[in-house]
C-alpha cells in the first residue's frame, strides 16, 4: 500500500512545515489541506457568498474547481485556474475559515479531493491539517499530532509576520485569531481537531524544526 502519512494539530504548532520537510527528506508528495479550506473560503468571499449563512455555502461548495499541486519543493493551489496562495493567507480569508469548514458539504467535498491527491501520489503523500489521522486516512501508515504550547505557537506566527514587514497590531490581532480558531475547531460537529488514537503525540515547543523532522521520519521509516 502507498506510504499515507498524516499530520494533525492545531495552528501554528508546525505542521506545514514540518511536513513539506519530511515529504522533501523522503520523497513523497506534500499535502497542505488548510489551503483547501482557505481557497474554498477566498472563493466564497470573491462571490458574495454570505459565508455565515450555513445553507448558502452548502449549496455553493460544489462551484469552485480547487487544484492542490502536491510536489513538496513548491506546492501551488488554484481555484478556477486563478493562483490564489497569496490571498488565502489574508486577514479575510483567516477570519472566515473556520465557519466555512464547519460545514459538512464543504468538507465531503474536499475530502473527496484529498483523497484523490493520495491515490495520484507517485511515491505516497504527508497530509497536513486537523482530520488526516481521524477521519481522511484513517488508515495511514503513520500518524502524528503536533502540538506546541500557545506562547510557543503565537511567538512563531508573530516571527513569521513580523519578517513580512506586518505592524504589532495586525499581529496581535492575528494571535487573538489563532486561540479563537482552536477553539472553534476544536468544538465543531464534524471532524473536530483531534488527536487520533493512534497517532503519536509529539509537543514541539522546545524541539528545533530539524529534531521534529527526525523524530517523524524515523517514525515513518520503522
Ligand atoms: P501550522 O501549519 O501548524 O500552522 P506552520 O508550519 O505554518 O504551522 O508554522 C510554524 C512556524 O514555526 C514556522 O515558521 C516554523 O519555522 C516555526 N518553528 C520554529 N520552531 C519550530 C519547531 N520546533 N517545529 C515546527 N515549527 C517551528
Ligand atoms: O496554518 P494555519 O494553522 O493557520 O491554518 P490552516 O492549516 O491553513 O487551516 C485553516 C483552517 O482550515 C483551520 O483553522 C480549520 O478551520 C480548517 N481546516 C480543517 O477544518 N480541516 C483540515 N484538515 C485543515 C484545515
Amino acid at each position: 500500500a502507498p506510504v499515507v502519512v498524516a499530520i494533525d494539530g492545531p495552528s501554528g504548532s508546525g505542521k506545514s512545515t514540518v511536513s513539506r520537510a519530511v515529504a522533501a527528506r523522503l520523497g513523497l508528495s506534500f499535502l497542505d489541506t488548510g489551503a483547501m479550506y482557505r481557497a474554498m473560503t477566498w472563493w466564497m468571499l470573491a462571490n458574495d457568498v454570505d459565508v455565515d449563512d450555513t445553507d448558502a455555502v452548502a449549496i455553493a461548495c460544489a462551484k469552485p474547481v480547487i487544484v492542490s499541486g502536491t510536489d513538496a519543493d513548491g506546492p501551488t493551489i488554484t481555484v478556477d485556474g486563478q493562483d490564489v496562495a497569496v490571498p488565502i493567507r489574508g486577514p479575510e480569508v483567516t477570519a472566515k475559515v473556520s465557519a466555512v469548514a464547519a460545514v459538512p458539504q464543504v468538507r465531503t467535498r474536499l475530502v473527496e479531493l484529498q483523497r484523490g491527491c493520495a491515490e495520484v501520489a507517485q511515491r505516497g503523500i504527508v497530509a497536513e491539517g486537523r482530520d488526516m489521522g481521524t477521519v481522511v486516512f484513517p488508515g495511514a501508515t503513520a500518524k502524528v499530532f503536533l502540538t506546541a504550547s500557545e506562547a510557543a505557537r503565537a511567538e512563531r506566527r508573530a516571527a513569521e509576520l513580523r519578517a513580512k514587514g506586518v505592524d504589532e497590531a495586525t499581529i496581535a490581532a492575528m494571535a487573538a485569531d489563532l486561540v479563537r480558531r482552536d477553539a472553534a475547531d476544536s468544538s465543531r460537529a464534524t471532524a473536530p481537531l483531534s488527536q487520533a488514537a493512534d497517532a503519536v503525540l509529539v509537543d514541539t515547543s522546545d524541539l528545533t524544526l530539524e529534531q521534529v523532522v527526525d523524530t517523524i521520519v524515523e517514525l515513518v521509516e520503522r
